[in-house]
């Protein structure tokens, strides 16, 4: 642990937020489903399984790189745990795959909403999707075959402990496939502080400092809040210090955004960037680790 801090800059809680002052934080916050903007752009008001299937279809849409994580694997009766439910997408995708999908999450709503899909693949969910927390999970060690968590663990505030409880309940020669944002990513080191720094000169600052105004733009919330915690990682931390304890580890990087530039008369689309930058200086490490 002492490690991680050194290397990451000390990312991790400071000041008077103790853990579980910010689990509380993120169960209320997260309790609003993460997607939700991209439903209310849908006009998706409902879980109905067509609100659901075209929420699903624009997000994979969004995230095209995604599910070849998942079709890769041998998932066939396998025991599968998705910790950080959102919207539920991935997990439904999983469970539809003949899986045995287990989930968590800290907040009722997204237990709620994968509860529902479960039943819409005809499966009874009964207790295996649980709220509680990825830094104490609720299951015995070696428990699973595939550990999966898109964009959560950088939020629960102890991403060390977090990844030694994926380690934990994974079963010897187990995967975990894990994304964290990437501390070395183009909009974290350039867009992010040039656009920070313009609305600084031109007066518009909404958030108290440049890491809530971060935190907010990855991950907003309806109200425009951000969320309680985010830490962003860079691949020699996850090599070297977060996941060395597993056998294997190979780190994609993944995701971008869109670069417009003279006052739009220069438009980058993001799925021109995607297979190019995106692979460089993207956002996301997507972190496939063996144990
Ligand atoms: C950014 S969303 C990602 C959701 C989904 N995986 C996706 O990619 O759309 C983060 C998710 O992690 C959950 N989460 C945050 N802190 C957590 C914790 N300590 N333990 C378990 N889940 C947590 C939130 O409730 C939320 O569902």
């Amino acid at each position: 642990m002492a490690d991680y801090h050194q290397v990451a800059g000390g990312s991790q809680l400071k000041g008077p937020m103790t853990q579980v002052t910010l689990d509380s934080r993120n169960t209320e916050f997260w309790n609003e489903l993460c997607g939700s903007q991209l439903a209310r752009s849908l006009g998706i008001t409902d879980h109905t399984p067509e609100s659901l299937r075209r929420f699903d279809d624009a997000y994979l849409a969004l995230y095209p790189y995604l599910t070849p994580y998942v079709t890769r694997e041998d998932l066939a009766a396998k025991q599968v745990l998705e910790i950080g439910l959102g919207y539920g997408t991935l997990g439904q995708y999983l469970a539809a795959r003949g899986c045995r999908y287990h989930g968590l999450d800290v907040a009722p709503a997204p237990v709620a909403i994968m509860r529902h899909r479960l039943t819409l693949v005809g499966q009874d969910p009964g207790d295996r999707i649980r709220q509680g927390s990825a830094l104490s999970i609720p299951y015995a060690d070696a428990s699973f075959d595939y550990v999966y968590s898109i964009g959560c663990l950088h939020h629960t505030g102890d991403l060390p402990k977090a990844v030694q409880e994926v380690h934990r309940v994974l079963r010897p020669g187990g995967r975990a496939i894990v994304m964290l944002y990437h501390r070395h990513s183009l909009r974290r080191f350039v867009q992010l502080p040039v656009r920070y720094l313009r609305n600084c000169i031109a007066g518009r600052r909404r958030y108290a400092g440049f890491g809530e105004t971060v935190r907010a733009y990855y991950d907003a919330n309806t109200e425009g809040e951000a969320p309680p915690h985010t830490d962003f990682v860079s691949r020699g931390q996850v090599r070297r210090s977060l996941f060395k304890d597993f056998s294997r580890v190979r780190i994609d990087t993944r995701n971008c955004d869109a670069y417009v530039f003279l006052r739009g008369r220069i438009v980058i689309p993001r799925e021109r960037l995607l297979g190019t930058l995106g692979r460089v200086l993207g956002t996301d490490l997507y972190i496939v680790a063996t144990k």
